[in-house]
């Protein structure tokens, strides 16, 4: 499930769109793979539902299924899932509709190849979060953070592995004082996606669109952002601590794109990013 290489970063919005063929989840909608291992099949992607998409069937998958709704709102056996909402369906959910009346375009995970299997599952469990409606949780920091002002909304912990999804919010503005800071790194597999505002970095500037996966015990950072920024994070392979490293690395707005891709997104390696209009 792990076994990816690092992408830091890509604009999802720059990758082709393809059409998923029958006998995988979601037949006859669009996706398109921002990262994915191919061992085991697990995959993070982007999947889009054209209008008036449904399927009406007992089917399930073998594999557990995550997702965020970016735009529109699908429904899964009766429960809504608008824009901002967050989605976990366990392996071997009963799945009897789903249908997306007006479109949508939902960043989705799965833990392993997404294989349609037809008929009743072993369980009928979907946790919803209406993440949009939630209150930031301003409470949490790692002092060597505080700059950032960050808050968060916790969509989902793993009682088992401590892997962690979660919203992550930065304040405008924020940049490590004096312009150079530690790097931290994990134990942990970290993947993010920016929903909104941008966020700078060594590799230089995510727009929303940007997604990175990052293995283990890589040095990053230190990050700043000028108009804000939220993410959805996820921790996983364990539980994630911050470890800081002893030097100090330089930080600059103006960092040019400089990403690190395996051959496969390398034809996608250029940036989109243009500041908002101010005037
Ligand atoms: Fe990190």
């Amino acid at each position: 499930m792990l076994n990816r290489p690092q992408i830091e970063f890509i604009h999802a919005q720059l990758l082709p769109w393809m059409r998923i063929g029958p006998g995988n989840a979601r037949p006859d909608a669009e996706y398109k793979f921002l990262s994915r291992d191919n061992d085991d099949g697990a995959c993070s992607a982007v999947i889009r539902y054209p209008a008036g998409w449904r399927r009406e069937a007992n089917e399930h998958l073998l594999v557990a299924e995550e997702f965020y709704v970016l735009n529109g709102t699908i429904e899964i056996n009766g429960v809504e899932f608008g824009h901002d909402t967050y989605g976990y369906i366990p392996a071997g959910t009963t799945r009897k509709t789903m249908t997306a009346r007006d479109g949508a375009v939902v960043l989705t995970f799965f833990n392993g190849d997404p294989q349609l299997v037809a008929g009743e599952g072993s369980s009928d469990e979907i946790t919803r979060v209406d993440a949009l409606h939630m209150p930031w949780d301003m409470t949490l920091n790692d002092p060597k953070l505080a700059h950032l002002g960050i808050s968060r909304k916790d969509l989902r912990s793993d009682p088992e592995t401590g892997e962690r999804t979660f919203l992550s919010m930065i304040l405008p503005h924020s940049e490590p004082p004096g312009l150079k800071g530690p790097q931290e790194c994990h134990p942990t597999v970290e993947e993010a996606y920016i929903v909104s505002g941008s966020l700078t970095g060594p590799h230089g500037t995510m727009a929303p669109g940007a997604y990175f996966w990052r293995p283990p015990q890589i040095p990053h950072g230190p990050f700043g952002t000028r108009w804000g920024c939220v993410a959805l994070i996820r921790f996983l392979g364990g539980q994630h601590v911050n470890e800081w490293s002893k030097e100090d690395a330089p930080f600059d707005f103006d960092a040019p794109y400089d990403p690190i891709l395996p051959e496969n997104l390398q034809a996608f390696a250029y940036a989109p990013w243009t500041p908002p209009p101010r005037y």
